[in-house]
């Protein structure tokens, strides 16, 4: 299949345009430099002249502190440049492929999200995400909209390097204990999105890797498996740790979908987590 993928120098890009490329499909790995996705002209030039059969939407503004301070800037990547490609997409009747976030629920509750549940984003990100999946699905009909948390992977900055890093740096790190979710690892998600792509089971999905943590968990869980168990990781409430955005509490998602629609689950987080340690040479245990 001919499949376009913007973000492609992205966290989640790099590792899709691997996995899709490994597949033998005809991939066009595109990211800003190749075409701004906020101008609607370049955008319906480039993908028509390109002439995808589908396109994977990793592009994104995704500064989720930043964007608090820059309400214009997040909302015209991820609501207007997603819209651009959906609309696009959508008149040249192409699948589309959109990456969205827990962060369009509000978490509260205890209760996994359903991917029919409805959506309360309580930061701008987490808005500017939810209106992207709204001009998806009012844009494209061949549309799937994948909701991923707490993405981490080589090719990209993120909580496990932030870790490890602290780690080695300060000995000591505080972590926020009373949110809940569960990481994903960019490889075992580009594996469900690749399987996805080729079919027509079109429709909203909840896509991590499987089991559930708090970020204070997840931080011990990498210091043991790196082999750092000196550093001291100390629990904070979400009050005790302030930041610009809001986060949700609950960010815990079902994936009972993926099994209805005959798609396999990714792998256990601990499990993903240990592979990543290896693919960036810091496993010890
Ligand atoms: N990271 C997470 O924890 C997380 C969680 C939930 C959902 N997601 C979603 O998953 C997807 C992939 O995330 P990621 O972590 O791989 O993101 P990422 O590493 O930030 O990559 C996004 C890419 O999009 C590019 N981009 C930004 N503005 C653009 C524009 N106007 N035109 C074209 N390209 C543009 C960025 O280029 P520059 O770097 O040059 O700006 C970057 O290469 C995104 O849709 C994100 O919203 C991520």
């Amino acid at each position: 299949m001919r499949i376009l993928v913007t973000g492609a120098k992205g966290q989640l890009g790099t590792d899709l345009v691997k996995e899709l490329n490994g597949r033998g499909h005809d991939v066009i790995a595109i990211d800003i430099k190749d075409l701004d996705i906020t101008r609607y002209a370049d955008v319906e030039k480039y993908i028509r002249a390109a002439k995808p059969e589908a396109v994977i939407h990793c592009a994104a503004y995704t500064a989720v502190d930043a964007a608090e301070d820059n309400i214009g800037a997040c909302m015209r990547v991820n609501c207007i440049g997603t819209g651009n490609i959906a609309k696009v997409c959508g008149d040249m009747n192409i699948r589309m492929l959109y990456l969205s976030t827990d962060y369009v629920f509000n978490g509260e509750g205890e209760r996994p999200w359903e991917p029919e549940d409805e959506a309360d984003p309580i930061n701008t990100y987490g808005m500017s995400k939810y209106e992207g999946e709204k001009v998806v699905k009012q844009d494209v009909l061949k549309y799937f909209i994948v909701r991923i948390s707490w993405v981490f992977g080589a090719g990209g900055s993120n909580f496990v390097k932030t870790m490890l890093k602290l780690g080695k740096s300060r000995g000591a790190v505080s972590v926020v204990s009373d949110q809940i979710g569960s990481p994903t690892y960019t490889p075992d998600l580009s594996v469900l999105l690749a399987d996805m792509i080729v079919t027509n089971k079109y429709g909203i999905y909840h896509a991590t890797n499987e089991g559930l943590c708090s970020w204070y968990e997840f931080a011990c869980e990498i210091f043991r498996q790196a082999g750092m168990d000196e550093v001291k990781v100390t629990p904070l409430t979400t009050e005790e740790y302030p930041v610009k955005a809001k986060r949700p509490k609950n960010s815990r998602m079902s994936k009972t979908k993926l099994d209805l629609k005959g798609f396999n689950r990714l792998p256990a987080w601990q499990d993903a987590l240990g592979r990543f340690l290896e693919e960036i040479g810091e496993k010890r245990a």
